[in-house]
């Protein structure tokens, strides 16, 4: 079984008019090819998550945010939390995400009390992990992803487990043009089954797991078409709508 999420991460990009017009765009292509097997996802800045909302209500386009915070409600000035999101018709939230681990300081007992928090919404949390270049030249590209799945998913069940969406973004592939190449993804990816697997059981093989770092719709087939790469999470790309539509439609090519 190979099942696939195609997910557009729109970063800071787009105000309010311009994800719409991009929205447009996808929900023309997926109404078009109404036999669409892949769960297709966009996450705009929070600004139009609202608005894309009320484009995309009963339709079978996906809508995520980039980020949330753990409590339901409160004084924490800046922040937006689960329920509301729920409101406004989100489904996943990505968490984890290298930017916000990097440039915000977001570490690991934060991201394992969002996960949490997220699951107990009945939401799917989006959670992104992987190596910088330092620590794949040193070796260490796989004590990393074992130390922040370690935490990250700390408390999580065997039953629970197949509820999260996992993305490999290895950070030095992450707006620079320069995917990882198929075998450094099919390493990973291998991997990070095996090691689900062995630690939650079988369940965890029904793990989405999404590769994200310069995937373009040049290099989709290349990557979507390994075994254990159940999707993407992309940046650049996601902001052109033909670009991303490409990219769905060679997902649609390797659904088992
Ligand atoms: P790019 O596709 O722009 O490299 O970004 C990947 C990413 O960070 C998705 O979350």
């Amino acid at each position: 079984m190979k099942n696939m999420l195609i997910a557009g991460n729109w970063k800071m990009n787009t105000n309010v008019f311009e994800s719409q017009k991009l929205v447009e765009y996808i929900l023309g292509f997926v109404k078009t090819n109404a036999t669409l097997k892949s769960k297709v996802l966009v996450c705009p800045p929070f600004t139009s998550v609202y608005a894309i909302g009320q484009m995309i209500e009963n339709t079978k386009l996906l809508l995520g945010a980039q980020n949330c915070y753990y409590e339901e409600k409160g004084a924490f000035t800046g922040e937006i939390s689960i329920p509301m999101l729920e409101y406004c018709g989100v489904s996943h939230i990505i968490i984890g995400h290298s930017e916000r681990r990097s440039y915000f300081k977001e570490e690991d007992e934060i991201i394992n009390k969002k996960l949490l928090a997220i699951l107990e919404y009945n939401l799917t949390p989006i959670l992104c992990i992987g190596e910088t270049l330092d620590e794949r030249n040193q070796g260490k590209t796989f004590d990393i992803l074992i130390n922040q799945l370690d935490k990250d998913l700390a408390g999580l069940t065997g039953d629970t487990i197949e509820r999260v969406v996992i993305a490999y973004e290895p950070v030095w592939a992450i707006g620079t043009g320069i995917s990882a190449t198929r075998e450094q993804v099919q390493k990973a990816h291998d991997f990070l089954r095996h090691f689900l697997v062995g630690k939650f059981g079988e369940k965890a093989n029904r793990v989405y797991l999404l590769y994200g770092g310069s995937l373009s719709e040049k290099n989709a087939d290349e990557i979507l078409s390994i075994e254990n790469v159940n999707g993407g999470l992309i940046g650049g790309a996601s902001l052109k709508g033909d670009s991303f539509c490409s990219i769905i439609q060679t997902a649609e090519k390797y659904i088992i």
